[in-house]
């Protein structure tokens, strides 16, 4: 079988993993960026994130990856298009389409020359609406051809968690195709054929279905998120609650699996925080109400101010707070919208001196904090120092704290936001707290 050439524009968090999957699975790749030290770095063999398992994957697969200057060469030298420009949001809460246009716009003047078919396909996170009304009109303009006739144009958004984004794009649950005809859905269907390790359904559809299905699963999945936090919430009010209890007792139904569904701090990053702000704003202009969405995002906006009242009592002048984890989830450099960097501006507000700790994401901390915070060498010098530690992601870096030995006179506090350490294994002039659980009062006789 002969595969097509395939080119990704837009080479960040997405599109570089994209663009290495591709070379690994066989596909001679071609990829594009605006950014000149990004392709810089490609052409070197280097990735140009902190992703796991990307860098092996772009030195073993070095000789299919290209790495282009222009649109033309993108165009010419391939025959199907990802594009994964950034969709930031705008101030209504809307996802800006303005990048996915002006790379459509780039590539329609390269098609102008093109005589075969070639297929677009927009990975870019975009609401319902934008490929017909917007990415359409854009591409048939510029390259003044005909959608359907001489070119294919699919929305087939990602659905990938960063630090497994690899894993993610080869063994997806499902592809999500939104198809502009039978033609280039089908196209793109057979790409996945052999891209993928697993067989997942290809789920081909028309692109408003695809448009509303994307922004829908990733708020439905916060909204799980949510509710499992406002049980956590509950839980630490009710004596004896444990809210792991709870929500594992819930995943039994057949009905609530139990993925991302632990009351623990709340979600961030650079997709989650943003789509239930998106979807609100898709249904104002529709005329309608999301209050589910809305729901979600109020209740994720209080989770920093839940922590900083667990442990307000125990904040007394000059009190040295150390945060452990300040990417917003693990095995990530990412701090983007990151419940850490909330929790350190509420301390900060309340006059603590704040210390920060993170396995990957230090660097980016301090672009973030600068010197408004102090920042740990390593996990053990962080701890020593500490008054109270504020464990903040489920990182198995922070196991270790159980082998840790203090000779302190004065007990450390330690809040356990994700309930990792085993209480019984930790120093005893540790004394430990765990969100999402109620005090202990005595059973009865
Ligand atoms: N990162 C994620 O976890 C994730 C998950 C699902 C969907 N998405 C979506 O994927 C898209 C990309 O996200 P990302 O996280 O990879 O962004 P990113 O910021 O990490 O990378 C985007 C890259 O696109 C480049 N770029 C911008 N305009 C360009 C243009 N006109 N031509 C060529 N290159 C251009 C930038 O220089 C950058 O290197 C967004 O729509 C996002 O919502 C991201």
């Amino acid at each position: 079988m002969i595969l097509p050439k395939i080119s990704v524009v837009g080479l960040g968090k997405l599109g570089s993993p994209l663009l290495a999957c591709a070379a690994a699975k066989g596909f001679s790749t071609v990829g594009y960026d605006v950014n000149d030290q990004v392709s810089a770095n490609i052409r070197k063999g280097e990735s140009p994130v902190l992703e796991p398992g990307l860098q092996s994957l772009m030195s073993a697969n070095r000789s299919r990856i290209k790495v282009a200057d222009n649109y033309q060469t993108v165009v010419r030298e391939t025959s199907v298009t990802f594009i994964t420009v950034p969709t930031p949001s705008n101030a209504n809460g809307r996802f800006s389409v303005e990048m996915v246009l002006q790379a459509v716009r780039a590539l329609g003047k390269s098609l102008v020359k093109k005589n075969s078919y070639h297929l677009v396909v927009v990975v870019s996170t975009v609401l319902p609406g934008d490929m017909r009304q917007n990415i359409l009109v854009e591409l048939e303009q510029a390259s003044s051809k005909k959608c359907g006739k001489d070119f294919g144009l699919c929305y087939n958004p990602a659905f990938i968690a960063l630090g497994n984004v690899i894993h993610d794009l080869l063994n997806p649950d499902f592809v999500l195709i939104g198809e502009s005809d039978q033609r280039a859905g089908k196209e793109l269907a057979d790409f996945y054929e052999v891209f993928c390790d697993n067989k997942p359904n290809l789920l081909r559809m028309n692109w408003v279905n695809a448009e509303l299905a994307k922004i829908a699963i990733n708020t439905y999945v916060t909204t799980k998120i949510s509710f499992a936090n406002m049980l956590a919430e509950m839980s630490e009010v009710l004596p004896n609650a444990d809210v792991e209890v709870v929500t594992k007792a819930l995943a039994n139904d057949r009905r609530i699996n139990p993925a991302y569904f632990r009351g623990a701090l709340g979600y961030g990053g650079p997709c989650f925080p943003r789509d239930n702000l998106a979807l609100g704003a898709l249904a104002k202009e529709l005329g309608l109400q999301a209050n589910i969405a809305e729901a979600t995002d109020q209740i994720n906006r209080r989770q920093a101010f839940r922590v900083i009242k667990r442990i307000e009592p125990y904040l007394k002048k000059q009190t040295k707070v150390l945060i452990l984890g300040m990417s917003y989830k693990p095995k990530t450099n990412v701090i983007e919208s990151s419940q850490s960097i909330d929790i350190v501006n509420e301390l900060l507000e309340l006059n603590a001196l704040v210390e920060v700790y993170d396995p990957l994401a230090l660097e980016a901390a301090k672009q973030k904090l600068g010197h408004r915070v102090l920042y740990a060498n390593s996990l053990e010098q962080g701890v020593r120092k500490a008054d109270i530690i504020i464990l903040a992601t489920p990182d198995q870096t922070f196991l270790q704290l159980m082998g840790f030995k203090f000779k302190s006179e004065t007990k450390k506090v330690l809040l356990d936001c994700w309930r990792l350490l085993d209480e019984k294994r930790l120093d005893k002039s540790i004394q430990y707290l765990a969100l999402g659980r109620g005090r202990t009062v005595r059973k009865p006789a």
